[in-house]
């Protein structure tokens, strides 16, 4: 084992947002059905929170559906609801009693009736709570999100002199929240797959081989390892 990647550098991400991909893949080397890997993905999910936690992250956004999604298979898709759905009966007791913070990002409308008030109650039974802010990306688009910010600040009658990225950033569904400073692609790929676009122009990218369910404790420590290594410029030159 790697022995940097057992002890916690000194800089932390205070925000990380993860693409928690390769879940199908995960299953399927397993001869077990998609939905199996993304139960897996939900477990993993239970663990990288603790980690996150225990290691001072302070928000944590997941990529757990796209706009794109709806396009998969109907099975794969209502079983990916149905899963956000038991997420939030059986885990909101245990993720508020550990100060989590649930937010949403994405459009809820176009989820089911009963899983929209579901995921309201657990915003607003978690509200309070200053641990760490779980953003949990769920029907979400990055160009969708950029298209209601910008209807919005129409629709408000913003003048076009006072379009800045302070105020874009106010139209977001991350409103009021840091940018992340490390996205993690877990799977392999090398894209952003319509994730966080605004939000993500400067953060550490970091994409591991690594499955989803896979993906623990010492995955994250070494991913948060890069991080500390790397120098974030911002576009300026490096410090002398
Ligand atoms: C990508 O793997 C993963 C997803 C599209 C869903 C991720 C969802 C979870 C981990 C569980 C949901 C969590 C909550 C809170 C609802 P993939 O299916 O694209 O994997 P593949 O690339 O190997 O096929």
């Amino acid at each position: 084992m790697n022995n940097e990647a057992t002890s916690l550098p000194d800089r932390v991400p205070y925000h990380l947002a993860i693409i928690m991909d390769g879940n199908g893949r995960w299953a399927r080397a397993r001869g077990m059905p998609r939905l199996a890997g993304h139960r897996a993905g939900v477990e993993n999910l239970r663990r990288i929170l603790r980690a996150s936690s225990e290691f001072g992250i302070k928000i944590l956004t997941i990529y757990a559906f796209s706009t794109e999604n709806w396009g998969r298979p109907e099975a794969e898709v209502r079983g990916l609801m149905n899963i956000l759905e038991a997420v939030i009966d059986r885990e909101l007791g245990q993720l508020h009693a550990n100060g989590v913070q649930l937010r949403h990002i994405g459009e809820l409308e176009g989820l089911s009736p009963i899983l929209q008030r579901k995921v309201r109650q657990a915003i607003e039974l978690t509200r309070n709570n200053d641990q760490l802010i779980l953003n949990v990306a769920f029907n979400y688009g990055g160009r969708q999100e950029l298209i209601q910010a910008f209807r919005r600040i129409i629709a408000d009658g913003v003048p076009p002199e006072q379009i800045d990225e302070t105020l874009i950033d106010y139209y977001l569904y991350t409103a009021g929240q840091p940018d992340p400073d490390m996205v993690v692609r877990t799977g392999g790929e090398m894209r952003l797959s319509n994730f966080l676009l605004w939000q993500a122009s400067y953060a550490e990218y970091y994409s591991t081989p690594v499955f989803w369910p896979d993906f623990d404790r010492e995955e994250l420590l070494k991913a948060i390892a890069q991080f500390a290594r790397r120098e974030r410029r911002y576009g300026l030159v490096p410090q002398t």
